[in-house]
């Protein structure tokens, strides 16, 4: 009997840990998505520049996102008929939340060069793909 209850902890727990991971691998595919479904709507000339990260080492990954997400909230729709979308993947990507471990990061958001939004949109993705 105890054996078995033992045996059921350990199934039990390895399906929480199995469940939290997987949770995480779905917003990061979700996020990984809304990025992809963005970039067609997002205007590409004559609109600021943004910094954008690239290959941030681990201890930047948090600045990194950050960076992200500031200048998500800067891109602008292509023309008013993209618009409910560009505004619901907007809102999709101004909640996402990253915690990563920041150790001594010495590149800040400004430290990254300027890119078009097409451009930062895509090292997003091939950021979000490496966490
Ligand atoms: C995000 O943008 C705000 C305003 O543009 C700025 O004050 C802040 O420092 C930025 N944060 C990062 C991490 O770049
Ligand atoms: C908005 O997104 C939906 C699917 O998410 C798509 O079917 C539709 O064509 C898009 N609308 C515009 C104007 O791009």
């Amino acid at each position: 009997m105890e054996r078995m209850i033992i045996f059921c902890m350990f199934f039990f727990c390895s399906s929480m840990v199995l469940a939290a991971s997987s949770h995480k691998d779905l917003k990061y595919r979700q996020i990984l998505q809304t990025i992809e479904k963005l970039e067609p709507t997002v205007k590409d000339k004559d609109v600021e520049l943004l910094h954008t990260p690239e290959n941030p080492v681990e201890g930047c990954l948090d600045t990194a996102m950050t960076c992200f997400k500031n200048g998500t909230l800067k891109l602008q729709p292509v023309n008013s008929q993209v618009n409910p979308n560009f505004s619901k993947y907007i809102r999709i990507l101004s909640r996402f939340t990253f915690r990563g471990p920041e150790k001594n990061c010495e590149s800040s958001c400004e430290s990254y060069e300027k890119k078009t939004p097409r451009e930062f949109l895509k090292s997003f993705a091939k950021v979000i793909k490496k966490v």
